[in-house]
């Protein structure tokens, strides 16, 4: 009968909605599997910037926390030497050991200029100043021309 198989037809339909609506999920979570792998030289320097890097240095370069440095606005040459340094690896402060060591171990040339370009790219977002506003006055001293007695050189330096 018509209304029936209306009814048939109706609940095939939602079926197999619900068989794409599956299979595109399950694409989808073996894309994002695929772009987070970062042994697989066909992830883009991008898509990597998004899906681990982000993790720790924030989506945009930004990180939210102080034990990640900010990557946004660094200038891509730096950004480019920094990660072949830590995949060589060539920067072995323990921090750069302990994090970035492996993470750069099989990026290639192509992938560190994608995530050079990719983070030089974001825009740093200013933050205030931490601390006692009135301390700024030597702390910029310190930055420019370093403490002479104690034998510290300039930050800028
Ligand atoms: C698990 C956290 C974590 C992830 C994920 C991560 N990083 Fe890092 N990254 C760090 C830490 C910690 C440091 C600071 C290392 C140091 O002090 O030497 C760092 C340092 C860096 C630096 C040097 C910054 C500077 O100012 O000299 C660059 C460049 C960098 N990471 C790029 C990346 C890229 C690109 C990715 C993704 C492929 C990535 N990181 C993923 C934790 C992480």
């Amino acid at each position: 009968m018509h209304s029936s198989n209306g009814a048939i037809s109706m609940k095939f339909m939602s079926l197999s909605l619900a068989a794409v609506a599956a299979a595109a999920l399950v694409a989808g979570c073996a894309g994002a599997e695929r772009s987070r792998n970062l042994g697989d030289p066909r992830v883009s320097g991008a898509t990597l910037a998004q899906q681990v890097c982000s993790n720790c240095h924030g989506l945009s370069g930004n990180s939210v926390s102080p034990n990640f440095p900010n990557l946004a606005a660094q200038t891509q040459p730096y950004l480019a030497a920094q990660l072949a340094a830590f995949r060589n690896p060539g920067r072995s402060d323990p921090a750069g050991y302990q994090y970035m060591w492996g993470l750069s171990r099989h990026l290639t040339d192509e992938q560190i200029e994608g995530l050079a370009a990719h983070f030089s790219s974001q825009k740093p977002v200013p933050r205030p100043a931490e601390g006692d506003a009135s301390r700024l006055p030597s702390g910029k001293a310190i930055f420019e021309g370093g403490i002479e007695d104690k034998g510290v050189p300039a930050c800028n330096t």
